[in-house]
């Protein structure tokens, strides 16, 4: 028989990597999206036939309920979330709700409707914040520094404490930055990504960034949704660090960018402070040496294969006129 996965969060970008992922090893699989007023379902439209899609929001522990009564997953993958840092100063009480208080409805649902059900939390690098040591490691102190950090901090405390409490298999996937063609718009990787295809093609003279010194360890998201599913196939629940080991700078991921279309990134860009953080993760490198050591997870995807892979699908959607990408500019 099918195992059964229930995923929250499944029209953003991990939640279509994953769901490819588990059909592909044969589970059925079940999506959770909000209701929203216009269609958001763009990253997991092709998939339509081989899921299925329920309501449900982590603001509302009734449709949690219910959906677990109706689905009986055998796996819960909890990715929703309010995602993106900056949102989380403008809206600290609705990412604080989503982000962290939404972890504790999921689990408590679970909790009633099946407690053998395995969680898994999408915890985040951003945690570490204004980090105490480099890399980071399962053993890092938290110092997070933004309302999000703080959410998902909260997200991550409150699984360690139901699994010791009620001895649920909860694991906590503590993951680093993760990127791919799918990533939202208004991630810097994504911008630039698409920034430099309007460039190339002419439709745009300028890409305006913020802190171009911040320095991230980014992988590909189609890597780390392994990493989700190898965490729920172990004998005991654990958490874990996923990233490369590698860190580089958003300067870099521009440089890479634009030398890849023949372009001097320094003609371009330009820098406004309009995209300066409140407070700043300035660099974040993980140790995943347990992820390594005890799942077997090593990221296949290199950081330059990355954003070339990010430049050449957004020139291939612009030049085909997707009408989605040619819309959506990022102020
Ligand atoms: P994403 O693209 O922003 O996807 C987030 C998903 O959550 C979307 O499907 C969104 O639906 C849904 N959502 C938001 N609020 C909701 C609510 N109240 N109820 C139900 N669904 C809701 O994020 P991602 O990059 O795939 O990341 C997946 C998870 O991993 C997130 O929890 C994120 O915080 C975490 N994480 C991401 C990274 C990374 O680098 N990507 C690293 C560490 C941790 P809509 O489409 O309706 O907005
Ligand atoms: N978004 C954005 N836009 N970031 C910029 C810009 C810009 O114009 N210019 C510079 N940056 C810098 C930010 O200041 C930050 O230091 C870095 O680029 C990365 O920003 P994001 O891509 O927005 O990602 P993030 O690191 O804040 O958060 C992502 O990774 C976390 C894991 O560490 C998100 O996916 C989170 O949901 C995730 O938890």
């Amino acid at each position: 028989m099918s195992k059964i996965a229930l995923v929250t969060g499944i029209s953003g970008q991990d939640g279509s990597y994953l769901a490819e992922f588990l059909l592909a090893k044969g589970y059925e699989v079940h999506g959770m999206m909000r209701r929203t007023s216009t269609k958001s379902s763009g990253r997991i439209d092709h998939l339509k036939d081989k899921f299925t899609l329920h309501e449900g929001d982590l603001l509302d522990s009734t449709s949690l309920t219910r959906l677990l009564e109706q689905v009986r997953p055998d796996e819960v993958y909890n990715l929703a979330a309010q995602s993106f840092v900056p949102v989380s100063w403008e809206q600290p009480i609705f990412t604080s709700e989503v982000t962290g208080l939404g972890v504790t409805r999921m689990l408590d649902a679970v909790l009633h409707v099946d407690k053998s059900t395995r969680f898994y939390q999408a915890s985040s690098s951003e945690m570490f914040g204004k980090v105490r040591e480099s890399p980071q490691s399962e053993a890092t102190p938290f110092y997070p520094r933004s309302p999000y950090g703080v959410a998902k901090a909260y997200g991550h405390h409150i699984t360690v404490n139901y699994r010791e409490s009620y001895g649920m298999y909860a694991c906590s996937g503590i993951l680093f930055n993760h990127e791919s063609p799918r990533r939202g718009l208004e991630f810097v990787t994504r911008k630039i990504a698409n920034a430099v295809a309007r460039i190339k093609l002419g439709l745009d003279e300028e890409l305006r960034l913020g802190n171009l010194d911040a320095k991230r360890d980014w992988g590909h998201a189609r890597d780390y949704v392994r990493a989700m599913w190898m965490m729920l196939q172990q004998d005991a629940p654990d958490d874990y660090v996923v990233g490369t080991g590698e860190m580089h700078s958003v300067r870099e991921f521009v440089e890479i960018a634009f030398d890849h279309v023949g372009l001097d990134w320094q003609e371009y860009v330009v820098v406004d402070p309009k995209f300066y953080r409140p407070a700043e993760v300035d660099q974040l490198l993980a140790n995943p040496t347990k992820a390594r050591e005890k799942l077997g997870w090593v990221p296949k995807v290199t950081f330059e294969e990355l954003v070339r892979e990010m430049v050449d699908k957004d020139l291939d959607g612009l030049a085909t006129k997707k009408p989605l990408d040619m819309k959506l500019k990022v102020a």
